[in-house]
């Protein structure tokens, strides 16, 4: 059988790929919520069962949190080898009044799926399982071997992956790893990611006194644990969005000329990008252009800021406690654990007497560069065009997917990020969503991938 009836196989499956989609939505598999830890079980069932039925070799691999699932079809010799990477976990769906349907409820409306996962990332990695799946059960034999790790912790850090990572080296072992887990350029412009900016994510709590206090009393006596929170966190940036942390930016790799000439080429509209997200003015570093500004330079943001008095009416009070979540996104060469460092520093010298900082790490992943010469970067291209009807563009994004840079360093492997996203995804947001074409075409491009990287041997 040829790739082209594999193709018509895909097609004439196309209403059964988007049911089981619908099917594997419906499963709450929110990582980071205790509450949902059987749902997070039940997600990685799914897809192993759904490996076997195809007659793919699958393995559960247990973690100390959620399992991964692996599958693989046979070994071919001196054929490259093919990781395909992508996660079942979700993100939490609150705030769940703004959800048009239910973020668990799977539904159709106007081209668009809506449910918590569609785009971030069931969707998107399912559309390289169903290529890979039809293309087994087709019977056909696939040129080289493609294994498959879909692992359920992405949405919260990849830390036992990351650890288990070197024990399993041989078993991941590959020459390129394809991502599916980011967006196109913009609707009707597909892209290729070759680079993602890293993460630094942290907690940090202010306690003052041992509970709160009248502010009429007490307020001019203590420091104001809330207010100590918003000096500290001020003092993280200036209003040019600069960070002022000492070393912040030592080891940040600086824009190539080439690099900035190419994205202005881009078709970037600020206006309209300002609108989709309901803002009158964008905000960012002097000197930049709003996608270096997103993919290439470091930044600091406040992801959640609690304290004091929230509920109705009017409550006089110094608050004993406030805290915050935070996180910086980082740049290639920027690294996680001596950005720590320098906060800690930092956090202590501009800590004011009368008040105790505890700065709690959470996770932390340095960014990611691809490389744009690899010949399964050309393989995409083609892929993408025949599918897409477009040629793709080679764009960085601003996300961040923890374990990429680690599956570079150890199994030194080349990496292939192909997005089927859209920016108005709504992705960690409400209403989140995949365009069911986009879905289609995505499994459509993956086996076109899987053909052209058959010829590459
Ligand atoms: N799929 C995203 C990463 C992403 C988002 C890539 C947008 C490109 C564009 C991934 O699931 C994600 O959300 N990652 C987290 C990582 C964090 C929880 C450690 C992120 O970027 O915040
Ligand atoms: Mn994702
Ligand atoms: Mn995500």
């Amino acid at each position: 059988m040829s790739t082209s009836s594999v193709l018509d196989t895909i097609e004439s499956d196309s209403p059964r790929h988007l049911d089981e989609l619908v099917q594997w939505l419906k499963i709450p598999s929110v990582s980071s919520d205790s509450r949902h830890v059987a749902d997070v079980g039940r997600a990685a069932d799914w897809l192993s069962e759904k490996f076997k039925r195809a007659g793919l070799s699958v393995q559960t691999i247990a973690t100390d949190g959620h399992p991964m699932v692996f599958a693989q079809t046979p070994a071919v010799d001196g054929a490259p080898i093919v990781l395909v990477y992508g996660h079942y976990d979700v993100q939490p769906p609150e705030p769940l009044d703004q959800w048009i349907t239910g973020p668990f409820e799977p539904t159709v409306r106007n081209g668009n799926l809506y449910a918590r996962g569609a785009t971030d990332d069931k969707g998107q990695v399912l559309t390289h399982i169903h290529s890979v799946c039809d293309w087994v059960a087709s019977g056909t034999p696939l040129p080289f071997q493609i294994k498959l790790l879909i692992e359920g912790e992405e949405e919260v850090g990849s830390e036992n992956l990351e650890r288990m990572l070197p024990q399993l080296k041989e078993q991941l072992a590959c020459d390129c790893v394809v991502i599916s887990d980011s967006s196109q350029y913009a609707d009707g412009q597909p892209a290729i990611t070759y680079g993602l900016r890293g993460i630094a994510t942290y907690e940090i709590k202010v306690d003052g006194p041992s509970q709160d206090l009248h502010s009429g009393s007490f307020g001019g006596a203590v420091m104001n644990p809330a207010i100590a929170l918003c000096h500290l966190l001020s003092s993280f940036v200036d209003d040019q969005g600069k960070i002022q942390i000492p070393g912040y930016y030592n080891d940040v790799q600086s824009l190539s000329e080439e690099e900035r000439k190419q994205w202005r080429q881009l078709p970037s509209d600020d206006g309209q990008f300002a609108k989709a997200i309901g803002v009158d003015a964008l905000f960012g570093e002097s000197g930049y252009t709003t996608d270096e500004r997103r993919w290439a330079r470091p930044t600091f943001d406040i992801n959640g800021l609690t304290s004091g008095h929230q509920g109705e009416g009017v409550k006089t009070i110094i608050p004993a406690t406030a805290s915050a979540k935070f996180s910086f996104r980082l740049v290639p060469d920027q690294d996680p654990q001596k950005i720590t460092e320098g906060l800690r520093a930092h956090v202590e010298r501009h800590t004011p007497p009368g008040v105790k900082v505890a700065l709690e790490p959470d996770h932390g992943a340095p960014g990611m560069l691809a490389n744009t010469a690899s010949p399964f970067m050309q393989a995409a291209r083609d892929a993408i065009e025949s599918a897409f009807g477009v040629s793709p563009v080679l764009i960085r994004e601003g996300g961040s997917i923890p374990i990429v840079t680690r599956f570079q360093e150890v199994l030194q492997c080349d990496c292939l990020l192909m997005g089927w996203g859209l920016s108005d995804d709504n992705l960690h947001s409400p209403n989140e969503k995949f365009r069911v074409a986009d879905f289609h075409r995505g499994i459509r491009a993956s086996a076109l991938l899987w053909q052209n990287i058959g010829q590459l041997i």
